[in-house]
C-alpha cells in the first residue's frame, strides 16, 4: 500500500496541501516539531526544507508507513505511534502538525488532549482535514466509479472516513473540548493534477483502505478497476486530469 500511495496519490492529492502546511509551520519558527500520521513522509520532507534548523520527529500508527517513510525521508527521527497514546513526555514540542490524519483517529478529543500534553507552553497544533466528498473532484469521481461497479452496497470508506469529518464547526468544538484555543480555521481549495484518471484510480484502489473494501466484496478486482477507470475518465477527461480539492486548515494554541 505505501508504494502505490506514494507513487499515485501523493503527487496528485497530498503534495499541494503538504507544501501549504510546511510553509505555515516555517512561519512559526519552531525548534522541535512532532508530526502525527506522517504516512510516506510528504509533509515530513517539506518540514525539513521549511525549517532546516528544527528537529522533526515523524510518527504513524502503521509500521509499514514508518518503514517506507523513514527510508524515504531519513532526515527526520521516525517512530511508530498511535496519536491517542503518544510515547513522548510532557511539553517537549513547539509545534505538532498532522496532514489528513485526524479523520482516522477513533477518539479525536482524546488525541487532541495528547497533542496538548506534549506541547510546550505557547505551542501550536496545526492540521488539515478534508471537506465533504463532493468538494473533492478526484474522490467524487472515484466514488461514482465504485457506485457504478457495485450497484448494491458500494464501499463508502471515502465518504465516511477521510471525508467524514468535514464540518469545521465540529472540528473547532473538538479542539475546544480538548482545551485548545482555536486561532485559525480556514477553508483552502487547491487543484489536484495527475497524468490520467487511471493513475488516480490506481492510487485509491491500491494505496488506501478502498482496496480492502473492494477485495472483501469478492468481485473480480480487475473488472472493478476497469469500470472505475472508465467512469473516472468519462468525468475527468482523457489524458492529464485536474480537479479542485477542498480542505480545512486549523491552528490551535495551548
Ligand atoms: C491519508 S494518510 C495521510 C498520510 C500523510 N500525512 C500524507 O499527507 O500523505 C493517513 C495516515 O494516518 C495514519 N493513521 C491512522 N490512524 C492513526 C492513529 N490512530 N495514529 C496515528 N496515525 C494514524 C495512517 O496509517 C495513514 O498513514
Amino acid at each position: 500500500m505505501p508504494a502505490a500511495y506514494e507513487r499515485y496519490l501523493v503527487p496528485a492529492v497530498f503534495r499541494p496541501f503538504a507544501d501549504d502546511l510546511a510553509a505555515r509551520v516555517g512561519a512559526l519558527r519552531p525548534r522541535r516539531v512532532l508530526e502525527l500520521a506522517a504516512g510516506t513522509g510528504v509533509l515530513t520532507s517539506g518540514l525539513l526544507a521549511a525549517v532546516p534548523s528544527a528537529e522533526v520527529v515523524a510518527t504513524d500508527l502503521n509500521e509499514a508507513m514508518v518503514a517506507f517513510g523513514s527510508a524515504r525521508v531519513p532526515g527526520a527521527v521516525w517512530r511508530q505511534a498511535d496519536a491517542e497514546r503518544l510515547p513522548f513526555s510532557d511539553g517537549g514540542f513547539d509545534v505538532v502538525v498532522c496532514q489528513f490524519g485526524v479523520m482516522f483517529f477513533p477518539d479525536r478529543v482524546a488525541a487532541y488532549r495528547e497533542v496538548r500534553r506534549v506541547l510546550a507552553p505557547g505551542g501550536r497544533f496545526l492540521f488539515n482535514t478534508w471537506g465533504p466528498l463532493d468538494t473533492h473532484g478526484f474522490g467524487e469521481a472515484l466514488q461514482a466509479g465504485l457506485e457504478r461497479a457495485f450497484a448494491v452496497d458500494p464501499p463508502q470508506f471515502l465518504r465516511t472516513v477521510p471525508h467524514g469529518y468535514g464540518d469545521p464547526s465540529v472540528v473547532a468544538a473538538d479542539l475546544a473540548a480538548a482545551g485548545f484555543t482555536v486561532e485559525e480555521g480556514l477553508e483552502l481549495t487547491l487543484e489536484g493534477r495527475a497524468a490520467s484518471a487511471a493513475d488516480v484510480a490506481t492510487g485509491f484502489l491500491g494505496g488506501t483502505p478502498v482496496r480492502a473494501a473492494v477485495e472483501q466484496r469478492g468481485d473480480d478486482v480487475a473488472a472493478v478497476r476497469a469500470t472505475v477507470i472508465e467512469e473516472m475518465t468519462a468525468r475527468l477527461g482523457p489524458g492529464p486530469v485536474s480537479a479542485p480539492m477542498t480542505a480545512y486548515v486549523f491552528l490551535g494554541a495551548v
